[in-house]
């Protein structure tokens, strides 16, 4: 090794000595990065920066205060061996790695104040990796794949003030980061410097942590005062800058066979699916006059008793709904004209769900209502299963769309469907008979006994 190539080093590290973050991405490291070699690159401090493995370092070591690792090439590590080759340090780097697990704890380093990992594949670390490190004061794991820390693991460490986790792909979406919310005096999350610059992993990808486990937390204290199952779907904010107050929360709440046989008076808030399938539900009233109900766009309905929708009519629900789904119900109608005018002006609407409900096959009510299936095709998703249940013996059990006009209403006319005007046609027809009777009996009895009729007897 050329002497004055390792001043230029030096030199050169002196001035980048200022990039702490990133103590591997620095022009040591892009001559280095394939070998493995131990350098000092400050002699004052006993600083040792090594690429690759370390063992082969077999100069004065116990005077060595901080060590920099780079480029370690194992998935595993072994802390114990690398502190018994270094016992009085203080300062240690492990950085720019394939590293995804420690192999030991770190517990004969009794001398260590700061410990950093960043930019490696650390997942996990074995239990109790940190605890005896008593005097340990900066922990700075950014910048690594951790999904999750057990807060016991470090709750204990009294020294520990300076704790970095940015840059991991933190788990959203269970209990075990809920940790974070605990801000009482000496909790861990306290003495998270960064915690504001946590962000989750998917599903809830690079939005804030701390925010999206508010979110969750709280649906699940509303989710308690009811008998379902609730969860958070999908949040969005811009992704960079999100405030609380940016983000907007997508949750999802499913009542589906727990026997109801109303519509629940309470829902969470900011439950914008809920799933009511299986039940007993009859009334949906509360669609109109429960608040609750207002920000549900996807409603699933299937399977209830339900047998009619007009309550609905003009309400802000049916002209903001997504999804609206009543397969299997006990619907004969539906207020077509009133359907026809929402989607027609509401360009939410993204399916609806009519299939295997008793539909009523008349002149009256299905012209209308195949007019209303017809324009709207791609809407009603199962509208092969909108079936007559009712009607003439010729339209039973066919799709409704597929009808021609003729045998909805000429066929139905003529076999049985009596009409009010004909009813009065027949009435007065049976008149017009009894009063010609009436008046042949009359003139018979004239002839016979020569008494006038009682009416004609009385008039003046
Ligand atoms: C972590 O990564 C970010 C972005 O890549 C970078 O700005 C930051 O300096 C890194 N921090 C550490 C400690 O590696
Ligand atoms: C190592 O350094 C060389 C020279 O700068 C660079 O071209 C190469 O991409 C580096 N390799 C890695 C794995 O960083
Ligand atoms: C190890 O120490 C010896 C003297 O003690 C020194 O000559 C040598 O350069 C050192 N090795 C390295 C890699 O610095
Ligand atoms: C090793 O380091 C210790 C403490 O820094 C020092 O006292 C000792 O003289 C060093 N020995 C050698 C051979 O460099
Ligand atoms: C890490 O793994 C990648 C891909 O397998 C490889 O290219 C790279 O050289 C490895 N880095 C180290 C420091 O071993
Ligand atoms: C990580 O390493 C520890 C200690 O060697 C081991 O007990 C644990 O199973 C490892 N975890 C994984 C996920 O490999
Ligand atoms: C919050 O943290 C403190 C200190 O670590 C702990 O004593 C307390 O039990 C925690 N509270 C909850 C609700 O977890
Ligand atoms: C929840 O909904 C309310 C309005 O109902 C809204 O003000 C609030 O911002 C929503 N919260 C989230 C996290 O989306
Ligand atoms: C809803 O809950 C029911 C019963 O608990 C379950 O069978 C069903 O799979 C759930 N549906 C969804 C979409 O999670
Ligand atoms: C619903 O009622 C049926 C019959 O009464 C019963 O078998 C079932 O366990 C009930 N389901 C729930 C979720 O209460």
């Amino acid at each position: 090794m050329n002497f004055y190539f390792i001043i230029i080093l030096l030199i050169i590290l002196t001035i980048n000595s200022s990039e702490e973050n990133n103590p591997c991405l620095n022009n040591l490291n892009k001559f280095y990065n394939k070998s493995s070699i131990c350098l000092f690159i400050d002699e004052e401090n006993n600083h040792l920066w090594c690429s690759g493995y370390y063992g082969h370092w077999k100069n004065n070591s116990t005077s060595i205060k901080s060590l920099t690792i780079c480029n370690w090439p194992e998935l595993s590590l072994n802390p114990e061996e690398l502190v018994s080759n270094f016992p009085n340090i203080k300062n240690l780097i492990i950085a720019n790695s394939n590293l995804t697990n420690f192999s030991s704890t770190f517990s004969p380093a009794k001398y260590l104040e700061k410990l950093q990992i960043s930019e490696t594949h650390l997942e996990i670390f074995p239990k109790d990796a940190f605890k005896s490190l008593t005097r340990l004061r900066i922990l700075d794991l950014r910048n690594n794949s951790l999904a999750k820390i057990d807060p016991n693991e470090l709750n204990e460490m009294m020294m520990l003030h300076h704790i970095y986790l940015a840059g991991n792909p933190w788990k959203c979406n269970d209990k075990s980061m809920t940790w974070i919310l605990n801000m009482t005096s000496g909790s861990l999350s306290r003495r998270i410097v960064d915690r504001d610059k946590l962000h989750c992993s998917i599903p809830f990808e690079g939005r804030p942590l701390v925010s999206v486990i508010e979110i969750i937390m709280q649906l699940e204290e509303e989710c308690k005062l009811t008998i379902c199952e609730c969860e958070l779907v999908y949040v969005v904010g811009r992704i960079g800058r999100q405030t609380t107050k940016q983000l907007m929360a997508f949750s999802s709440v499913n009542c589906s066979h727990r026997n109801l046989t109303e519509m629940p008076k309470f829902i969470p808030t900011n439950v914008t699916t809920l799933r009511l399938d299986g039940n007993k539900i009859s009334d949906l009233t509360p669609l109109v006059t429960n608040q609750v109900y207002r920000q549900v766009l996807d409603l699933y309905l299937d399977n209830n008793v339900i047998e009619s929708i007009n309550q609905l009519e003009s309400s802000y629900w049916l002209e903001n709904f997504r999804v609206f789904s009543l397969r299997g119900n006990k619907l004969t109608d539906l207020p077509t004209y009133a359907l026809e005018n929402v989607l027609l002006q509401s360009g939410n609407a993204v399916s609806i769900y009519l299939g295997d409900n008793p539909w009523t096959c008349d002149c009256l009510f299905t012209p209308g209502f195949q007019d209303l299936l017809i324009s709207y095709t791609s809407l009603v998703k199962d509208i092969h299963d909108v079936k007559c249940h009712t009607g003439h013996i010729d339209v039973l059990n066919k799709p409704i769309r597929d009808l021609t006009r003729t045998q909805i209403c000429i066929t139905n006319d003529g076999e049985y469907f009596i009409k009010p005007i004909d009813m009065l046609n027949i009435f007065l027809a049976s008149m017009i008979i009894l009063i010609l009777g009436k008046v042949i009996y009359d003139y018979w009895s004239f002839k016979k006994t020569g008494k006038l009729p009682w009416l004609v007897a009385k008039m003046p």
